[in-house]
C-alpha cells in the first residue's frame, strides 16, 4: 500500500487558498415526523451468544468468520455451524497484537483494517500485522468507519477521526475538515456525489464536486450513524440517519422523515447505529431496546428485541447474512441470513421505485400492481429486462441503484418465494 496524502480539500476552501468563503445560509429542509403508527411486527430471530475476553468495541466480517475489535485486541469468532443443531457454537481464536486496543475495523482487499490507537493493522484471520507506509492513517486516530463499494473493485472508506472526517481509498487520503467545526464528529457517510458529516446536533450535507456544503437544519437531537442503503452508494441510494430522536430517512435534500419509533410524534428512541448485508442489501439499525430492519419507503420493521445493554453496541453481517451485535462482553449472532424474498427485498423495491405510476395506471404507465407477488413474478422477466436497459424506471424518476437492481435479479432468478 503507498499511501498519499493529499493537501486537504477543506469545505467551502479552495486547496492551497486561504480566503474562508462564507458558507451559504442553511438551506430550509423538510422534516415530516412519523411516529410509529402500525405496532411494528416483531419477528424474533434466532441468535446464539458468546462471552468475549474484554469489551467490544468494533466488529467485522470476513466470510463466516468474525472478527471483534475489543478494549485488547482483535478476536476472531469462527462460527461452526453443527453438532448443537443449528445454533452451532464459536470458537474464539485470538489475533495479535494481544494489549492493542482496537477502534475500529474495516475491509479491505482480502481481509480488514484494524485501527488502533496510534497504529493501523491488516488481518485477513491470522494476527494482525502491522502495515508498512500507513503512518499517516496512524495518526488521525480513527474511531469508526463506513466504506463504500467502488466500481473498480475497490473500497472508499469514510474515516471518523479525532480533528475531521476523512476518506481513504487505499491510496489517497483526503480531509474533509469543515470550517468552525474542530474535535471529531459524531457520523459521516460518503455517497458517490455528496457527503453528509455530523458533529452531534449540527449536519452538513457537502456537494463533492464542488467541494461546496450547507448546514442542514433538522431537530433530530445527536446525530450517532449515518448509513447508504447499498454498497457501492450511488447517486440514487436513500441516506438513513440513527439519531437521538429516532430514526431519519434522507429522500432528497429538501425532503427527510423523522420515525421517532414511539407513538408519539414529540419524543423519539435514540437510534445507535447501522449494519449493511453487502449482498441482499438489507439494512439494520438498532435502538437500545430493537433491531430493526429498513428501507426507504416504509416505516422501519422491528425484527427483534434487544436486552437494555450498559455499553454501545457494535455490529457487523458476515457472508451468511447474519448479523453479529456486541456490547461489552456479550456476542450475539441473529439469524438474519434468511433466502431473498419478494416481501422482505423486493417489494420494497417495487413499492419505492415503481408503484408510484404503475399502481394506479398513471402517467401513461399500464396498470400493473407490481406490488402483488403473484403479478411480480409472472412478470419478473419483464421486469428484469426493462430495469436492465435502463428504460424502467423511466428517465425523469428516481433511478434503482445498481445494488439494489441485483438483488431483484437475484430473487427472479431462482423460484424464491
Ligand atoms: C414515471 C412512471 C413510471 C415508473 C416510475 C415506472 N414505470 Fe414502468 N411503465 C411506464 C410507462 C409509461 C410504460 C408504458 C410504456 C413503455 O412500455 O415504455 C411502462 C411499462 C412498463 C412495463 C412494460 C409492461 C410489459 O408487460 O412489458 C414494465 C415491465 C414496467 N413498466 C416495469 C416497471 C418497473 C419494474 C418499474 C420500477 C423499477 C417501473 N416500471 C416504473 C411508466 C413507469
Amino acid at each position: 500500500m503507498v499511501l498519499r496524502r493529499l493537501c486537504p480539500l477543506v469545505l467551502l476552501v479552495a486547496c492551497g487558498d486561504d480566503t474562508i468563503v462564507e458558507p451559504p445560509p442553511p438551506s430550509e429542509k423538510e422534516l415530516l415526523t412519523v411516529a410509529e403508527g402500525e405496532p411494528m411486527p416483531a419477528v424474533e430471530t434466532e441468535f446464539i451468544g458468546a462471552t468475549l475476553p474484554a469489551n467490544a468495541t468494533a466488529v467485522g466480517a470476513l466470510g463466516n468468520q468474525v472478527i471483534v475489535g475489543t478494549t485488547v485486541g482483535a478476536h476472531a469468532g469462527l462460527f461452526v455451524p453443527g453438532s448443537q443443531g443449528a445454533a452451532g457454537s464459536i470458537d474464539t481464536l485470538a489475533l495479535g497484537p494481544a494489549e492493542a486496543r482496537v477502534n475500529a475495523l474495516a475491509s479491505f482487499q482480502a481481509g480488514l483494517l484494524v485501527f488502533m490507537p496510534g497504529s493501523v493493522g491488516f488481518t485477513s484471520g491470522a494476527p494482525v500485522e502491522a502495515l508498512a507506509d500507513a503512518e499517516p492513517l496512524a495518526g488521525l486516530g480513527v474511531t469508526e468507519v463506513t466504506s463504500r463499494k467502488l466500481a473498480s473493485e475497490g473500497a472508499s472508506h469514510m474515516l471518523i477521526a479525532d480533528s475531521a472526517a476523512f476518506e481513504f481509498d487505499g491510496e489517497e487520503l483526503l480531509d474533509w475538515s469543515i470550517p468552525g467545526e474542530t474535535g471529531a464528529p459524531t457520523a459521516a457517510v460518503a455517497r458517490e456525489d455528496l457527503l453528509l458529516i455530523a458533529y452531534g446536533e449540527r449536519l452538513y450535507e457537502i456537494d463533492r464536486e464542488s467541494k461546496t456544503g450547507v448546514a442542514v437544519e433538522l431537530e433530530v437531537g445527536r446525530v450517532n450513524a449515518i448509513a447508504c442503503e447499498s454498497s457501492s452508494c450511488d447517486e440514487s441510494s436513500t441516506l438513513f440517519l440513527a439519531t437521538e430522536r429516532g430514526l431519519c430517512v434522507r429522500h432528497s435534500a429538501e425532503a427527510y422523515t423523522l420515525y421517532t419509533l414511539t407513538n408519539s410524534a414529540d419524543e423519539g428512541t435514540s437510534v445507535r447505529g447501522f449494519a449493511l448485508d453487502t449482498v441482499s442489501q438489507r439494512l439494520y439499525a438498532w435502538s437500545d431496546s430493537a433491531l430493526l430492519q429498513v428501507t426507504s419507503d416504509a416505516i422501519p420493521r422491528k425484527i427483534a428485541s434487544l436486552e437494555p445493554a450498559s455499553l454501545p453496541r457494535v455490529g457487523a453481517v458476515d457472508a451468511a447474512g447474519d448479523l453479529w451485535l456486541a456490547s461489552g462482553t456479550t456476542l450475539s449472532r441473529y439469524e438474519t441470513g434468511v433466502p431473498l424474498s419478494f416481501a422482505t427485498d423486493v417489494l420494497p423495491i417495487m413499492s419505492a421505485y415503481c408503484a408510484s405510476c404503475h399502481k394506479a395506471g398513471i402517467k401513461g404507465a399500464p396498470p400493473i400492481d407490481f406490488e402483488d407477488y403473484g403479478v411480480a413474478k409472472s412478470k419478473s422477466d419483464r421486469i428484469v429486462a426493462r430495469m436492465a436497459d435502463g428504460t424502467m424506471p423511466p428517465a425523469g424518476s428516481a433511478a434503482v441503484p445498481a445494488d439494489k437492481f441485483k438483488v431483484v435479479q437475484l430473487w427472479a432468478a431462482e423460484p424464491s418465494p
